[in-house]
């Protein structure tokens, strides 16, 4: 299988201080050795990513991830065991391997095993520690495709492995254990309540997508993942008048709504109303509509309960709320 040959190819260029996009369950990541400083410095160059926002760092299983973390709780054991690999990653303090870059100068790295076989296959014969931010330029929309990668990141990488459409769609929880109780920093793939069930009460940054958060995690600002096209959310009571209001006009937009559609208009699109699903085709939709050249899209809010906390966090800061900015 070429794939194969691929993932060996991979993993030398990583050993050699070049750059791999490589496939995940959650988005496609860029790689290189989290301990090499110029290896991590190329993809800060390639994604125009600022210092200051730490990248995750990607290992083949718990073993691995305990040669990089300085402390290794309980309920890193227990979450590891029952998570990983998968849409998982955990903040702990780091060990020195782990280059400065990597964590943003902070004294904790955020650890997680990928679960897509291509890349479990590359981390194995790499065996060392993979630092891979989401592979898109800075506050884009991240990847979801080989193709959405390559549409972004041109050729600034040595190799991408192709691994499909990824499953899940959007970026992994980030759980910081660190704190007392454990904080998510980022809803996402793994849901508050399947780590509760597993360690008891955690807490949730709250007002994550606020500026004065963004000390705790850089990434968390708002208009993060973010179409080119302008975009705005709005409630689910405001379907009707928006239709209303602009699915006949003449200026390319799209409606996105959540309920099945009742207006014909090529103009609206309407989304599952199942989470898992949602998410896993939210990022390719917002890219279809800028590849269409559409110039804003308008999308309905879904409810506002914890089955949905990771899409509404994404939607979040993918758009400006409507009403907000008619005032
Ligand atoms: O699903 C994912 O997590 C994807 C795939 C490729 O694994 N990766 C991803 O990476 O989304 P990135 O760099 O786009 O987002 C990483 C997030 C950022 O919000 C960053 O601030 C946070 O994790 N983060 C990373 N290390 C951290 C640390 N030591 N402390 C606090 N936040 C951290
Ligand atoms: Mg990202």
């Amino acid at each position: 299988m070429r794939s194969m040959s691929d993932v060996t190819d991979a993993a030398s260029i990583l050993r050699a201080g070049g750059l791999v996009a490589f496939p995940t369950e959650t988005v496609y990541g860029l790689g290189a050795d989290a301990t090499n400083v110029a290896a991590v410095e190329k993809i800060f160059r390639a994604k125009g990513r600022p210092s200051t926002n730490p990248l995750i760092v990607h290992v083949a299983d718990e073993s691995v991830a305990r040669r990089y973390a300085a402390d290794w709780p309980e309920t890193a054991t227990t979450l590891a065991r029952h998570f990983w690999p998968g849409p998982l990653t955990l903040v702990l303090p780091k060990r020195s391997s782990i280059v400065d870059l990597v964590t943003a100068g902070r004294g904790t790295v955020g650890l997680r095993a990928p679960n897509h076989p291509l890349t479990l296959r590359l981390l194995q014969q790499f065996d060392g520690p993979l630092a891979g931010p989401s592979a898109n330029r800075s506050n884009h929309l991240s990847p979801t495709t080989a193709q959405h990668v390559r549409d972004d990141l041109g050729n600034a990488f040595d190799l991408i492995l192709d691994g499909g459409p990824c499953e899940i769609g959007i970026e992994s929880t980030v759980l910081d254990l660190t704190t007392n109780p454990p904080t998510i920093l980022r809803p996402g793939g793994t849901s508050r309540d399947q780590i509760e069930q597993q360690i008891g009460p955690i807490q949730i940054l709250s007002g994550s997508v606020l500026a004065e958060t963004a000390a705790v995690s850089p990434g968390q600002h708002a208009l993060h993942y973010a179409p080119k096209a302008a975009a705005f959310r709005f409630e689910a009571e405001q379907a009707k008048e928006i239709i209303r209001q602009y699915a006949n006009q003449k200026e390319p937009v799209a409606i996105v709504l959540l309920s099945p559609v009742t207006s014909p208009s090529p103009k609206v699109k309407s989304m599952s109303t199942d989470p898992v699903e949602y998410a896993r085709t939210l990022y390719s939709t917002l890219r279809e509509f800028d590849y269409q050249k559409v110039e804003t899209i308008y999308i309905e809010m879904p409810p506002n309960s914890p089955a949905w906390a990771a899409v509404r966090d994404r939607i979040k800061r993918a758009t400006q709320c409507l009403s907000a900015s008619r005032r």
